[in-house]
């Protein structure tokens, strides 16, 4: 008969008891799954914390977890009280490791500030911020939390329920898109390029050679044809406005005046045109750059202002324009305001994308192509700022 020593004894209790506690820690997760925990019990630092999980039907635990989101619900010190099984795949990692962990594990340090203090803040109508998930071995996943309050009944307790949605594909569709945009901008530039280069070498050319005709038939018309002489000048002085239109056209597609005389005098001229034509007076603000922006750059901001321009000829109404360019620290700062009509400009994305409309789009992409940012502000009745700011490289310095 084999005899255990008391030492050996203990060990094997122990080891009975670890076994116990895994089955009972096993049986509760599992309960917790199928919906039939109504109350979590979480040992904190201020002593055990009682937590019921309100709503806790059959139903909706099924629903939550045939969902194809992430759903959490977190203690104010981002405890996890609950995760679906979604959420586990997400970050890769058991589910029986992500409850009664710490939902900030899952996030940088940046992240994890910002949703301190969203959950200290955060509306009872909830909150929504955009994260970069932290998942296992580095690799991280773009989401989007959405973040609401549950004031338990009658207590103080708040905890908080969270869906997070997975990103990626909508970054990987942004992404494709800001692609594509900026490759039409690109073709559109080599194609008003190569536009204003026929218009310069063929047309301008050739109306010239009209011009002097015209000029020397108007001339050699003897002065007793005065019907036939008055004719001729009144043809010499078309095809003459013809050549000039013909020439802002090609300026305008090809906007040599930046590469000579630089991004000032190419926005005035835009803004000198463009109330000359509409009669619509443009306010020119224009800090004095002593070194040139970046080709990309200037080039930008020079399209920005012929689109938005556009904008106002086409939908404002407006009565003024006042263009700013100015420099704050490191950063050029460019508006175009309107005291137009005004605009939603929340309705404005799903048009842009579909009837056509790429010219808000084409503004926002010129400036994100250029390391800007883009917004937009428009009031009814009152009128529209686009306001584009980019920080300069270090080698650029705007004094
Ligand atoms: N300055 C403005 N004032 C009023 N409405 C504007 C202005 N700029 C843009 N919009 C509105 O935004 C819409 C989208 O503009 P845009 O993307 O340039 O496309 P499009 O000019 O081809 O319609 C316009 O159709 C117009 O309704
Ligand atoms: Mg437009």
């Amino acid at each position: 008969m084999k005899s255990i020593a008391p030492k050996d004894r203990a060990g094997a209790g122990e080891i009975a008891g670890l076994h116990a506690r895994l089955a009972v820690a096993e049986e509760t997760l599992r309960a917790i799954r199928s919906g039939e925990v109504d109350v979590v019990l979480v040992t904190a630092k201020q002593g055990v914390q009682l937590f019921t999980l309100d709503g806790a039907e059959h139903a909706y635990r099924v629903l939550i977890e045939s969902m194809n989101e992430g759903a959490l619900m977190l203690t104010a010190d981002k405890t996890i009280l609950y995760a679906n099984q979604c959420f586990a795949r997400m970050v890769n990692c058991p589910l029986e490791r992500v409850i009664g962990s710490s939902f900030g594990r899952f996030l940088g340090t940046e992240d994890r500030a910002r949703l301190r203090l969203l959950l200290q803040r955060t509306p009872a109508a909830g909150a929504k911020i955009q994260v970069l998930l932290q998942v296992s071995s580095g690799a991280q996943m773009p989401g989007s939390l959405s973040i609401r309050p549950l004031v338990r009944k009658g207590g103080k307790s708040v905890t908080f329920g969270i869906v997070l949605t997975d990103m990626t594909e909508a970054r990987r569709s942004e992404e494709l898109l800001r692609t594509l945009t900026n490759r039409v901008v690109q073709a559109q530039e080599a194609e008003r390029g190569h536009l204003a280069h026929e218009l310069h070498d063929t047309v301008t050319q050739m109306l010239c050679a009209v011009l002097v005709r015209s000029h020397t038939l108007a001339d050699r018309l003897p002065a007793r044809n005065q019907p036939a002489k008055r004719a001729a000048e009144a043809l010499d002085e078309i095809i003459r406005d013809t050549v000039v239109e013909v020439e802002r056209i090609s300026r305008n597609l090809r906007p040599s005046v930046l590469d000579q005389l630089g991004l000032v005098a190419g926005l005035r001229d835009t803004g000198t045109d463009f109330a000359n034509r509409t009669g619509i007076p443009v306010k020119m603000v224009c800090v004095h750059l002593t070194v040139r922006l970046p080709a990309d750059t200037e080039l930008a901001l020079y399209r920005i202002l012929q689109e938005t321009l556009k904008n106002v000829e086409k939908h404002a109404r407006a009565r003024h324009v006042t263009v700013r360019l100015a420099k704050l620290d490191e950063v050029v700062q460019f508006t175009i305001t309107d005291d137009g009509i005004g605009f939603d400009p929340d309705h404005i994305g799903a048009r842009s994308k579909g009837e056509g409309g790429f010219g808000l789009l084409g503004i926002r992409e010129r400036a994100i192509s250029v390391g800007g940012i883009f917004r937009i502000k428009s009031v009814r009745r009152v009128g529209t700022e686009i306001d584009i700011r980019i920080p300069l490289r270090p080698a650029v310095c705007v004094v």
